[in-house]
Parts: C-alpha cells; sequence; structure tokens
C-alpha cells in the first residue's frame, strides 16, 4: 500500500494531480510535437506522411470525425484547413456520423483527432470512412493504436502518456500538430505562400515559451478561482478559434468540478443563453488573435451590463473593462491555445478548491471502447 502510494507521488513528480502535472508538461509536449517537422526558411513542414501529390491537389473535402476533447482540437483545425489550405472541411461528432452519399469518396479525406486510438465512437467512423473508399488518416498519440492500424495514415501528435482523464496536454498538441497539417496542405495544394507559411510556423515555434509564460502566472489563475469558485454557474465565450477554445473551457470545468458550465459562439449569446446570466455567473473570454476579439468585447458588454463578472484570456492592450485578464503573448495565431492553457488551470484549481477527485472525476473514463 504505501510502496504503491510512494511510486505513484514519484511519477507525479512533485504535482498534486496527474492532470495538474500533464497542464504543466504542455512546452515539453508541444517541443515534442514540432519537433524535426518545421522548416520555417522555407515555410515548409516535414510530416512523414505520404499523401499522393495528385492526391492532395485534386482533393476537394475534408471530414473531421472526433469525440470530446479531440472534438474541439478537430474544431479548429476545420478553420485552419479551410483556411491555409482552401479546402471545404467538416467536423462532425463521431458518433453522429455518417458518410454523405453525393460526395466523391476519391476526392474526399477523412482525419480521425483521437488521442488514444482506441475510441469506439470514432472507431465506428473511421469504419465508415474507409467502408466509402476515402482516404483515411488517424491524428493520435498512440503508436500502434487500433486508429493507426485501421487508418489509410497516421500522423502522431508525439504528447508522451496522459493519465489524466480529462485531457490537456494532448489538446494542445493535437491543434499544433493539425496546424501543421494545415500548413503541410496548403503548400502541397499551392494555396498558402511560403511567407504566410512561415508565420504560421513562427507562431508554432513560440508556442512552447509562450505557454510557459501561462503556467508562470499560475497564482493569478488561483487567485481568480478562489474569487468565483461557489458560482452558479460558468460561461465560456469566443469566436473563429476562439469558439471551441470556448467549448473547450466548458468541458473542462463541467468534467472535473461537476459545475454547469457552457461554452457559447460569442455572438450567438443574444440569442438564447443571455437568459442565464447573473450577477453570480462568471463569464470567461477568449479575447486573442484570430478570435474576433473586437467583436467578442460587444458580447462582453452585454454580459457585464447584466451584472456578469467578466474574466478574460487576452492579448488586448487595453483590458479595462474586465474583472480579471490573464495575459496571453503576442504571438499570432497560436495564442487561442495560450488561452486554453488558463482556462485549462482554471478548471483544475476550481475543482481542487471543492476537494474534487481529479484525476478520476465521476462517471468518466479516459478511453470509452464501447459506442
Ligand atoms: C473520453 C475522454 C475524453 C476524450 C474522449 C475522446 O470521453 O474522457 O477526455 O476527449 O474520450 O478520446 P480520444 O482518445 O478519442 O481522443
Amino acid at each position: 500500500e504505501t510502496v504503491e502510494w510512494e511510486a505513484e507521488a514519484a511519477e507525479k513528480g512533485g504535482y498534486e494531480h496527474y492532470m495538474l502535472k500533464e497542464i504543466h508538461e504542455q512546452p515539453t509536449a508541444l517541443r515534442q510535437a514540432i519537433s524535426g517537422r518545421l522548416d520555417e526558411l522555407h515555410g515548409d513542414v516535414d510530416l512523414d506522411i505520404e499523401l499522393p501529390e495528385e492526391y492532395l491537389q485534386s482533393l476537394e473535402e475534408i471530414q473531421i470525425v472526433a469525440c470530446g476533447t479531440s472534438y474541439h482540437a478537430g474544431m479548429v483545425a476545420a478553420q485552419l484547413f479551410e483556411e491555409h489550405a482552401s479546402v471545404r472541411t467538416s467536423v462532425e461528432i463521431a458518433s453522429e456520423y455518417e458518410f454523405q452519399g453525393g460526395r466523391d469518396p476519391w476526392r474526399t479525406l477523412v482525419v480521425a483527432v483521437t488521442q488514444s486510438g482506441e475510441t469506439a465512437d470514432t472507431l465506428s467512423a473511421l469504419r465508415k470512412a474507409n467502408r466509402s473508399g476515402a482516404r483515411t488518416l488517424a491524428v493520435t498519440n498512440t503508436v500502434g493504436s487500433t486508429a493507426t492500424r485501421e487508418a489509410d495514415h497516421t500522423l502522431y501528435i508525439r504528447a508522451g502518456p496522459e493519465i489524466g482523464v480529462a485531457a490537456t496536454k494532448t489538446f494542445a498538441s493535437q491543434v499544433a500538430t493539425l496546424t501543421l497539417l494545415s500548413v503541410y496542405l496548403g503548400r502541397h495544394r499551392s494555396e498558402l505562400g511560403s511567407s504566410r507559411a512561415s508565420d504560421v510556423l513562427a507562431s508554432v515555434r513560440n508556442l512552447p515559451g509562450a505557454v510557459q509564460q501561462a503556467l508562470d502566472a499560475e497564482s493569478q489563475v488561483l487567485e481568480v478561482a478562489e474569487t468565483y469558485v461557489d458560482s452558479d454557474a460558468f460561461f465560456f465565450i469566443g469566436r473563429e478559434l476562439g469558439y471551441p477554445v470556448a467549448l473547450e473551457g466548458a468541458l473542462k470545468l463541467k468534467e472535473i468540478s461537476y459545475d454547469h458550465a457552457e461554452g457559447f459562439a460569442a455572438g450567438e449569446l443574444k440569442h438564447g443563453p443571455l437568459a442565464l446570466v447573473t450577477p453570480n455567473t462568471p463569464t470567461l473570454a477568449v479575447l486573442t488573435e484570430g478570435t474576433r476579439s473586437k467583436e467578442t468585447l460587444n458580447n462582453v458588454k452585454e454580459v457585464e451590463s447584466r451584472g456578469s463578472p467578466v474574466v478574460g484570456c487576452s492579448s488586448l492592450e487595453d483590458g479595462g473593462l474586465l474583472d480579471a485578464a490573464f495575459d496571453v503573448p503576442e504571438i499570432g495565431v497560436m495564442e487561442p491555445l495560450v488561452a486554453n492553457v488558463y482556462l485549462q488551470l482554471f478548471a483544475y484549481h476550481v475543482a481542487n478548491l471543492k476537494g474534487r477527485p481529479i484525476d478520476k472525476p465521476r462517471n468518466l473514463a479516459k478511453s470509452v471502447t464501447v459506442e
């Protein structure tokens, strides 16, 4: 018993929970994800996936399938694939996926995003895609997993093992790896110029350091968590790349704190959710590059005028309206991922203040192998 406990404590490397350890491992995980893959000078990436040139050029559609946190990473990727590679991209919850008739399977790529490579819903979607004749790509953390054996191609996110049920570092690594994939697609399809590609790659290169800066500000996140721990509910808002980050921030909080938390597209607040906003429902807003933050600030005003406290994850110079602001370094397109790190820390500290069993939240499993 004692020996086992000591072994576990050692594995947590001095952190109270695996989740906190894994949040702090993100700079390292990200460096692993990008190591050897960036050619910033030429605006190129080397991903070790052999998709035929002709196929890449005639590609008409990408369908991303995933569950949970991986689905949110897929939502980020979909926007980047469209922007960098000019290819129509949909992202579907794997358990809802059906290959649509009428689409040309030969010109379709189905990307299954799955940390474990074993999620039954995602594997089932992958099998449907395989049967349709579409080319398939697994984006996963797990070498030799079922997804890697069944997909035509595999791209590893190289995050290292994740023990906490709530996915943290693997989300960051998924987004970083999928960003590189967006550059790969954009370059091979001649839709992304080398200088724009270099800018994206520079942002990816600067990400580990920027994430470290967010981690260094953890005491500030703890203070904010202490201020709002007893709230009735928590809302997360963002636009564009900030929208999936808002959804992910809410998912983390509900998974481990059991509080009511919802993520909204900021512009959608006024179409219903605003009715839920009170002085006892803080709003966390993503206000960075790639999130149309100026427009989101209008939505910040909407909730503030209903008395809701607002916490921003912000790279804006003037965060003046906010009750608290976590500082996101200006690194360009990858800034929303830094905002996400603050939201992870926020979820962690709210849950920890409540004494929740953070690494093993009730009713949840790390890998769900039933449909
Ligand atoms: C479970 C886990 C989530 C995870 C989801 C998808 O629900 O609790 O944290 O995001 O499965 O897992 P995958 O391994 O496919 O990324």
